[in-house]
């Protein structure tokens, strides 16, 4: 038996206890004729003491020991002389009667402890020496949970795990696929799923009603700190159900992961909002809610009074950023360049001060009277201290620089607080996005999305940018969780939907054959949601990158550095796949 206890678990009642304890050294400090170290597992840490009297053997492996060294430890656990109250083995420690050197190490590259000394790119490398430490362990206990809270909640409710294939047919769902060759059947290649999205619904046409997987999802797109090349979704498809049947399982089941894991209740039901709500109202398709700070248009107010770069602006629209009137010129300067960087894109920024007497002084004095600027500050619901901030241009563009905006500011007012939670349903969605660059439609959630049935009309009169669609989003924070929708389970409705994403008959029997002749068999109305697992832990855990509550993620050029993967094969590789490789231009 290598242990009888683990690190964390001592305390002052088990003093008098001989046990067995193995582990890691955390730290060791030689003074002299008595030599301490902390001991350490994924339990907890506890102090070792080596004496003068204790035994010779045990002496001279504390004399040999280094950070990171695998010991295997027997003593008596003692009550301590000098208590340390910010362990919570504090209160006592190990005299050492036997101590086993079960492995050596090399001086680790840095400090294993809750915080850490090495970068960002040292910590990914040896990545299985970061997630010794306390915080990425909390973050993988707490993954660990939450997979658990899922299933639990799932099982309950009738739902069954049941797993989909890995290696794919390549069928466009919106971001480029990684893609896998044969060897067996040359010249031709697999894909990574995106997601199990028609799978799960060939697994409703096969008549499995409620189903879900904890799923790897792969999809080759620019990183970003909530976007991961490969992720988790909690994938979830059922059948017999309307958006609202959807909506509401889906509710009960987030209110149980907030409880389950966090402890927190919310007395009113999640907010239902309209897709054109949130773009107007917050700039974005994923609101914050844990602020104000709505957006108002004032397009109307602003035209008509010489300020060309509001006469000839298509939008005009602003906020009323909460007690900021007090701002100096430099941190409006410094608001102005923030908005005119080239990832924000705006012209520049108009203010008004709302003083505390109730008096106006802005940017645009020359063009405006005070009773403009009042009917203006009242658009916004600016108070007394507020600091109204404008932005105008194209709608959509100017709405999106606004959110960016928006965001900045409460973060400057510490209105983000990770530990508060505001969670919503973004609903009636757009069907159709259009694309100027390559002049086409595109299906804003994916091709297997249910039109509004009130809204198919719009196929016959070709207004496919007014159709909305079945479809919703759960955000939270400023983050989509997750998305789903009501599927098309007509192969009628759906060759009607490739049309108007511009397939031609043959393609889209060519992609999507398989989907649309299982729709031929009697395929139950279904409809379903996908919850990004990586992204529901990093907002539970309230950090703000995904990569923290995944063991071994990839880092932002998509390469995982301690396997050093993507990389060359060996050319006996690529002549069993008929490949051959050109040079990069
Ligand atoms: P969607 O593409 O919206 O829907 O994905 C669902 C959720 O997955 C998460 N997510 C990601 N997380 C980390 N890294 C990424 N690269 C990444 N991409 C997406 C997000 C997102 O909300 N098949 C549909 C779901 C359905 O209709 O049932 C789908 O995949 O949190």
């Amino acid at each position: 038996m290598y242990r009888t206890h683990t690190c964390g678990e001592l305390r002052l009642c088990n003093a008098g206890q001989t046990v067995t304890l193995a582990g890691w050294v955390q730290k060791v400090r030689n003074l002299g004729a008595m030599t301490f170290f902390d001991l350490r597992d994924r339990y907890g840490l506890v102090q070792v003491a080596v004496e003068e009297h204790s035994p010779e053997t045990a002496r001279e492996a504390a004399a040999e020991i280094g950070r990171e060294y695998v010991l295997q430890v027997t003593g008596r656990v003692v009550e301590r002389s000098s208590k340390n109250p910010k362990m919570p083995t504090g209160e006592i420690e190990i005299a050492a009667e036997s101590i086993v050197i079960l492995n050596r190490a090399q001086t680790p590259p840095f400090t294993i402890e809750e915080t850490s000394d090495g970068g960002d790119d040292l910590r990914m490398k040896y990545r299985y020496l970061d997630l010794r430490r306390p915080p990425l362990q909390r973050a993988m206990i707490l993954r660990h949970r939450m997979a658990q809270a899922v299933r639990t909640f799932l099982d309950r409710e009738g739902f069954l795990e049941i797993e989909t294939p890995y290696l794919i047919k390549s069928t466009p769902e919106g971001a480029r696929d990684f893609i896998v060759p044969s060897r067996m059947n040359p010249n031709q290649f697999y894909a990574l799923p995106q997601s199990p999205q028609t799978l799960k619904q060939l697994l409703m046409v096969a008549g499995y009603d409620r189903y879900f997987q904890i799923v790897r999802c792969f999809r080759d797109e620019d990183l970003r700190a909530d976007r991961q090349p490969e992720f988790t979704q909690i994938d979830c498809e059922m059948s017999f159900v309307e958006q609202e049947d959807v909506l509401e399982i889906f509710e009960r089941w987030a209110r149980h992961m907030f409880r389950e894991v966090l402890g927190v209740e919310f007395a009113e039901p999640f907010r239902r909002m309209p897709w054109i709500e949130a773009m107007e109202k917050y700039g974005s398709d994923k609101p914050d809610l844990r602020f104000g700070m709505e957006f108002a248009d004032m397009t109307d107010l602003a035209h008509g009074h010489g300020f060309t770069v509001f006469d000839s602006a298509d939008y005009v629209v602003g906020f009323a950023a909460e007690g900021c009137a007090g701002y100096t010129r430099k941190q409006i300067d410094e608001l102005t360049e923030f908005v005119k960087r080239p990832q924000v894109g705006a012209k520049g920024l108009v203010w008004i001060k709302v003083d505390e007497s109730g008096s106006f002084k802005s940017s645009v004095d020359k063009f405006f009277a005070a009773d403009d600027l009042r009917a203006m500050a009242e658009r916004t619901g600016a108070k007394p201290g507020d600091l109204i901030l404008i932005l105008c241009g194209e709608k959509f563009k100017t709405l999106n620089q606004l959110c960016t905006l928006r965001l900045e500011v409460a973060q400057r007012l510490g209105l983000r607080d990770p530990k508060k939670f505001a969670p919503l349903w973004v609903v009636d969605f757009p069907m159709f996005e259009w694309d100027e660059e390559t002049a086409r439609f595109y299906a804003m959630h994916h091709p297997f999305t249910s039109p509004k049935p009130e809204d198919v009309g719009y196929f016959e009169t070709g207004e496919l940018g007014k159709m909305r669609a079945n479809a919703y989003d759960f955000v939270c924070n400023g983050t989509e969780i997750g998305g789903g929708s009501i599927r098309i389970h007509s192969s009628e409705l759906q060759a009607k939907v490739f049309e108007a994403l511009g397939f031609t008959p043959e393609q889209a029997e060519e992609q999507f054959g398989f989907l649309m002749n299982a729709f031929k068999f009697g395929a139950p109305p279904h409809g379903g949601l996908a919850f990004g697992f990586d992204r529901l832990c990093s907002l539970f855990g309230g950090s703000d990158s995904i990569r923290d509550y995944i063991a071994f993620p990839k880092n932002n050029a998509g390469r995982d550095v301690m396997l050093d993967a993507p990389s060359e094969v060996d050319p006996s590789q690529l002549d069993e796949l008929y490949l051959s490789l050109r040079e990069v231009e």
